[in-house]
Formats: structure tokens, sequence, C-alpha cells
């Protein structure tokens, strides 16, 4: 997508040939700056520090990781412990596990002296597929919006709902819930975004604002509490939001509150749609509840907020007593039965097992 103009990817191989690109997603949306990883160390610090996020990106990311462990060392050892640690950065996406087992069966047989020219090329291809399959995701996602504009009377847009962000920022390219929306508005479909501002870490209110507003995606930012709101007053005609990890049952784990906004969405009416990736689909989890481990960041992110003064200056101020305790999960699970349809790369799925096996066969096991 693009950034003040120039088309941009969220990952990339500098020019030098092997040390890897990325935006520090943590200064946006007061700064646009980029920083070159050249360890597996860093490769591993961006991601639990969350210069990079988002499950695709996360898996790209780790993926390039491997590529800078192997070459440096590309010894078996490495690579078993170069995978370890990065496996160990974040516990929810599974991209992150899906993208370290697709590195790790191309590495595993070469000879060590090989690996670190398969690694690198291997790596490009997780990142042109990803890219590829959220565009894929919009074609499918986009019919869902056309016809909801059908219905629209003239002059009304299409009020979609997100949460978190979903965008281009959280995939190598197009994003999953936003690819649907940035089609849409380049087809000329009169589309308006609710952007819930998404705390503790406002991923909403700093990255999804921020890429809409560079792609002129007319988007309004609201409080995590107000969706409901909206819902009950014919505000909100969808809610699309992406997913951390979905179990081949259809329960889907993203962002803290998606289940909020589900439950608010059951209850009028209105339809919540899922966009993800086929590598993000766990299949070996049947219980989303019971068999996805919910990431426990620091309390830090909820008793402080960062943001910009007045002067320029990027400033974390306390907004709670210092020693209140903060439990801090970083993801809900939604269950299936609230969800209306899991807008993948290959169409739109049923959020359940049968459907979701039919459309992957090869993959389902
Ligand atoms: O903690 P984050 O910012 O990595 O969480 C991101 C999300 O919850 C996204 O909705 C999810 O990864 C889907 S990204 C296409």
């Amino acid at each position: 997508m693009q950034v003040a103009g120039q088309p941009h990817r969220t990952i990339w191989v500098d020019d030098d040939g092997w040390s890897i690109g990325i935006i520090d997603q943590t200064l946006l949306p007061h700064a646009f700056e980029t920083v070159l990883l050249q360890s597996v160390e860093q490769a591993a610090t961006a991601i639990s520090d969350m210069l990079v996020r988002g499950a695709p990106l996360i898996g790209a990311t780790a993926a390039y990781g491997l590529c800078l462990a192997m070459r440096e060392d590309p010894s078996d050892t490495n690579l078993q412990a170069a995978s370890d640690q990065l496996m160990a950065t974040r516990p929810t996406a599974v991209n992150l596990r899906w993208a370290l087992d697709e590195m790790g069966q191309v590495l595993s047989p070469l000879a060590p002296a090989d690996r670190a020219v398969a690694a690198y090329a291997k790596a490009a291809n997780i990142c042109d597929d990803d890219v590829e399959i959220c565009r894929q995701i919009g074609e499918h996602g986009l019919e869902l919006i056309k016809a909801l504009a059908q219905n629209k009377p003239a002059g009304q847009p299409v009020n979609i709902l997100t949460h978190c962000n979903a965008g281009w920022l959280a995939t190598v390219d197009w994003g999953t819930a936003t690819a649907p929306i940035y089609m849409a508005f380049e087809a000329g479909i009169d589309v308006h975004v609710w952007v819930d501002e998404t705390r503790p870490r406002n991923q909403g209110a700093a990255l999804t604002s921020w890429e809409l507003g560079n792609h002129g995606v007319p988007h309004t930012l609201i409080t995590d509490n107000a969706g409901g709101h909206l819902m009950q007053h014919g505000l909100v005609d969808m809610c699309i939001v992406g997913t951390d990890r979905t179990t081949y049952t259809g329960d889907v784990c993203n962002k803290i509150g998606t289940y909020l906004k589900a439950l608010a969405a059951h209850d009028n009416n209105v339809p919540f749609y899922v966009a993800l990736p086929s590598t993000t689909i766990d299949w070996t989890a049947s219980d989303g509840l019971r068999d996805i481990p919910i990431e426990q960041r620091h309390g830090d992110e909820i008793g402080k907020v960062a943001g910009r003064t007045k002067d320029g200056e990027i400033v974390s101020v306390a907004i709670s007593p210092d020693q209140t305790p903060i439990r801090n999960d970083a993801f809900d699970v939604t269950p299936a039965r609230l969800v209306t349809g899991l807008v993948t790369e290959r169409g739109i799925a049923q959020p359940n097992a049968d459907s979701l096996r039919a459309m992957f066969p090869d993959l389902a096991g």
C-alpha cells in the first residue's frame, strides 16, 4: 500500500542484499521510521516488543529472522536454537509456528552451506504468497460490501466496523480485514469505517486510522465501548476483523475486545465477518477457549498511555495509581456461533469444521 504516495511493504530485504527492513510500528502515527534487522536477536526483539505485529507479519518476520540466523551460523544446532528463540516471542498468533515450520521443512534437509540462500528464497516466497492471499481475501470480501451497498439508500455509505489493526501494517501488504475495504474504496463504493481505538495499545487509533487516512478512506475513530451503541442505532452495516488463530471448528481468537463486538453484533443482527489467510487456521485446535494460548502482556500497556503533546513531544503518562494490580490479556476468543463467515483466500467459509475442511482439503490433514 502507499506511504506518502509511494508503494510500500511492511518487510523487505535491504539494498545490501541481506539486512531486513521493517517499519517501527511503535512510533506510528507520530513518526514513520524504518529499522534494519541484522541478527536473529533483533528479529526476535522486533516481534516481542511489537515493532512488527499482526499475525501474518509476525510469521514473515520470523521467517527472515531464520535467514539472519542461517547467514551467521547454518549448523543444525543453530537452526533449532534460532527457531526456538523466535517461537518464544509471542504465543497466540499461529502464523509464527506456521512460518517456522515452513522454513524448517526447507532448511533441515539441506547441507548447512546451502541454507542461507535457500532461507532467503523461502522467506521471500512466504511474503509474496501473503500479499497474493490478502489480495484474494480482498476480492471475496469486496462482494460482501458490494451486496450491502446495493441495499443502501442513495448517498448513504456502507458503514463497516473494525477492531485492532488487521490492515496492511499487520500483513506484508493489503491487510486481511482492510483488503475488502481498500478494494471497495478503489471500486468507487461509498464506504466509511468505524475504527475501534483498541485499548490497551491503541492499534486502531494509531495504526488503522493512519493507514486508512493515507489512502483517503473515510473513517471515524471511536472508543472501544461505542460499537454496541452504534449498532443499536443502525449505524453499522457490517463488522470485519482479523484473527491471530482460528480453530478448524471456526472459533476466532483476535485482539481483546473482539468478543464483545461479536456479542453486540449478534444482538443487533449485524453480520460479523472474520478475514483470514489459511495460514491463520490451526488445524490442531478444535476448542478456542481450551486450545489457544492467550498472551499476557505487561501491565504498563494498561496503566500508561503514550501520545504526542501539542509541542510534538512523544510522552508516556500514567493513568492509574502506581501500585494498582493490572491484568493484561492481549486476546480473546469469539465462539464460532457468533461469526457470520470466514473470508479466506479461497472464498467465504462457514465457521465450522465441515466448511473449512471442504475449502482446504489439502491443508486439513
Ligand atoms: O497484538 P497485535 O497488534 O499483534 O494483534 C493484532 C491483531 O489482533 C490482528 O487483528 C490479527 O493479528 C490479524 S492481522 C491481519
